[in-house]
């Protein structure tokens, strides 16, 4: 391959990168697939590690051990009622193996829609109670109590 054509292939990348480096992915409801809105939702979710997830989709808290720590705290006070004190399950599906009923909870990104919009019945969208970045926080705990097969955690991927 001659230079010129290497030199206009590289170009190509690097306009890649920048596109995907600067788009934001698009939530959607885990029933629906309708696209999630954050113009509504409890506030002041609005941080750094928020805006890199919603451009990443991976959740820089899932090794920050603070906040593994309050991620705990605040699943016990929203979630373990219904999910069991170690995800185990108890009204809702367990939180710490590897059996999705919506598969892209296995992800990070799937994780979080499940969160923000809800699910079905019992399981409503949780952003009135919890903002986006305790949400993170929560999801960054129950990848911490993983008990599942490795080789299914796809948001490690
Ligand atoms: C009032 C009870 C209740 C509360 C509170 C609740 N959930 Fe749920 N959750 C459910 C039920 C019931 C389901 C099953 C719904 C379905 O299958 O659509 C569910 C489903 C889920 C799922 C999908 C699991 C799968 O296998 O795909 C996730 C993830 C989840 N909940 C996380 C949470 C988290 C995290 C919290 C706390 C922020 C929470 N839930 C709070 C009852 C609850």
């Amino acid at each position: 391959m001659n230079r010129s054509i290497l030199g206009a292939l590289a170009g190509i990348g690097a306009a890649l990168t920048l596109t995907t480096a600067s788009a934001e992915i698009t939530f959607r409801h885990a029933v629906t697939g309708e696209a999630l809105s954050f113009e509504y939702g409890k506030a002041g979710g609005d941080t750094a590690a928020f805006k890199t997830f919603k451009e990443t989709g991976k959740n820089p808290y899932n090794t920050d051990k603070d906040m593994i720590e309050k991620g705990h705290s605040l699943y016990l006070s929203a979630c373990s009622g219904c999910h069991g004190h170690e995800a185990e399950g108890k009204l809702g599906p367990g939180l710490a193996d590897d059996y999705w009923t919506y598969p892209r909870g296995a992800t990070d990104v799937g994780l979080f829609e499940i969160l923000w919009g809800g699910a079905q019945g019992m399981m409503g969208p949780q952003s009135t109670n919890l903002n986006s970045d305790e949400m993170l926080q929560i999801m960054a705990w129950l990848r911490s109590v993983y008990k599942g097969d490795p080789s299914k955690a796809e948001w490690l991927k």
